[in-house]
């Protein structure tokens, strides 16, 4: 089965979040087992510039007003997934964020510079780039891939069929109508109501409204954004698509988060002997200027700063953590008011609080070994990663019981800690009393260590590998392209040569 999986970030290449890590790590469990994933990308700076093995298979004729653009193919570095990178200079290749410039506005023409990523997934997909590779399905992700069922809509058969896939339904793509003839799309699929949203053009909508199948990344949240608290204005939309609905739990990239082979570590740890932790917290509270105390708990958060985190609770509730006497560490980037208030926080809870603005990927890595604590409460969060990765490092979550993180963490109470299946704490209300009252429980535990070491080292036990999602995605494919079980042979990698065709 060949599959091109089309999305905007994928781990090392590029990377804001969580669908960067689910864009390296479920591809190549697919590789794993037997199935031809390849990996479609906007080719921005530090993409080529890490992109393995690359060469240019294709030049694109002009489209939506851009020229020059070229198809550039290569791997995924340190795994055998092959990957297309669009190298169109005048959309991709600028200094700034992937979404955003440097000054934190996104970019003006992101309706183009996505549209632009679906039209050439859907040039590739219909076999018009002159490859010998065609894909069976086209899984495409959030809002930036979310015209490409659309215009594979459009195609005539034999198409592939279409997955989409939400990571977030707070992330729409939405865009003034006048749009449409920029980014391609005929605009009587607005006046048909199939991308409309609140008057607006909604990238988001289309990919929920014209692909075969659509998924979200847990099942919690797949329940919860069938109701309007949750569904930003599209849960009508998902309740009407009924059993072509599905929430599939994320996994992690095992290889990649694991205590006991973390390059970026100074000491490694495993579940049979996790003395190792204990150099890691004093090295991180040394690295952030905090005192090298292995007694005091050491809480970490490492995340976007914004209002979906409940990074506001969490500026809030730092006066009470330092005043017992715990430490708290924060890696992140985001909201530019609340940046500068934990910035504040540091220099008003000197040896208390450590804040790093910015984005650091192997501090990240660190933060989690060295911590005891990880907080991750959300508003709403559709799986969440950094839990999940806080468990393998027997670093015990805080969460809220919504989305992806209701359906990972286990919440540490009388009955869970006698029948060993605590795995963190979990909360109710998305208050700051609420969040309050789980870090109290959370370092009253604390200082229990035998407790605690028990409750680590069911935190490490858990298995939230692509094993178990990566079969269910497989079997999606399926159902949808109607392709029978695989005979255990693998796709062979297509040799294309470099050509010059036309689009
Ligand atoms: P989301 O995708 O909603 O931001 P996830 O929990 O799914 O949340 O994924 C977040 C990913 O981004 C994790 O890999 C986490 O380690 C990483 N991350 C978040 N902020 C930073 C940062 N400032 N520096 C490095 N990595 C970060
Ligand atoms: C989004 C969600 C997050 C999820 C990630 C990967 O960024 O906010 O909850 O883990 O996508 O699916």
């Amino acid at each position: 089965m060949r599959l091109l999986f089309v999305t905007s970030e994928a781990y090392p290449l590029a990377k804001t979040g969580g669908l960067a890590d689910v864009s390296r790590a479920l591809p190549i469990a697919l590789k794993r087992r037997g199935i031809d994933a390849r990996l479609l990308l906007p080719g921005y700076p530090g993409a080529l510039e890490h992109i393995e093995n690359p060469r240019i298979l294709a030049e694109l004729a002009p489209m939506l007003g851009i020229s020059g653009a070229t198809l550039v193919s290569g791997r995924l570095p340190a795994t055998n997934v092959p990957v297309f990178l669009i190298d169109a200079p005048s959309l991709f290749r600028r200094d700034g964020g992937i979404y955003q410039s440097g000054n934190g506005q996104d970019w003006p023409d992101n309706a183009l510079r996505f549209a632009f990523l679906s039209h050439v997934g859907a040039k590739l997909a219909m076999g018009r780039l002159g490859l010998t590779w065609r894909p069976d399905i086209v899984h495409a992700n959030d809002w930036h891939a979310g015209l490409l069922p659309l215009l594979l809509s459009l195609e005539p058969a034999p198409r592939p069929k279409t997955i989409f896939t939400a990571h977030n339904m707070a992330f729409q793509g939405n865009f003034p109508p006048g749009i449409l003839p920029t980014a391609g799309v005929p605009e009587d699929c607005f006046r048909c109501g199939q991308i409309e949203l609140y008057g607006q053009a909604s990238f988001l909508k289309a990919g929920l409204c014209y692909s075969d199948r659509v998924t979200t990344v847990s099942p919690t949240y797949a329940r919860e954004i069938l109701t309007p608290e949750f569904g930003f204005g599209l849960d009508g939309l998902l309740r009407e698509r009924g059993d072509d609905f599905v929430g599939i739990l994320n996994g992690i990239d095992d290889a990649s988060w694991d205590p006991a082979a973390d390059i970026h570590l100074p000491r490694s740890f495993r579940l049979g002997d996790i003395s190792g932790k204990r150099v890691c917290k004093a090295a991180l509270q040394r690295e952030l200027g905090l005192p090298v105390s292995p007694k005091a708990p050491l809480i970490g958060f490492v995340s976007r700063i914004a209002h979906q985190k409940m990074a506001d609770a969490i500026l809030a509730v730092l006066p009470w953590l330092a005043e017992r006497g715990a430490q708290f560490v924060l890696l992140g980037e985001g909201d530019r008011e609340l940046e500068a208030e934990f910035a504040q926080a540091q220099e008003r809870h000197p040896g208390c609080v450590a804040v790093r603005i910015g984005y650091d990927e192997a501090l990240a890595h660190r933060l989690q070994a060295g911590s005891d604590i990880l907080l991750a409460p959300a508003r709403f969060e559709p799986c969440g990663l950094t839990q999940l990765y806080a468990l393998r490092y027997g670093t015990l979550p805080i969460v809220r019981r919504t989305g992806g993180l209701a359906d990972t963490v286990v919440d540490a109470n009388a009955r869970t800690i006698a029948d060993r299946t605590a795995t963190g704490f979990v909360f109710d209300d998305a208050s700051l009393e609420a969040l309050t009252a789980a870090l109290e429980r959370a370092l009253a535990l604390y200082t229990k260590p035998l407790t605690w070491r028990c409750l680590q080292l069911q935190a490490m036990v858990q298995d939230f590998s692509w094993d178990i999602s990566a079969d269910r995605y497989i079997s999606l494919y399926r159902d949808v392209a109607g392709i029978a079980p695989a005979d255990g042979t693998v796709d062979p990698i297509a040799t294309d040569v470099q050509r010059h065709v036309a689009i």
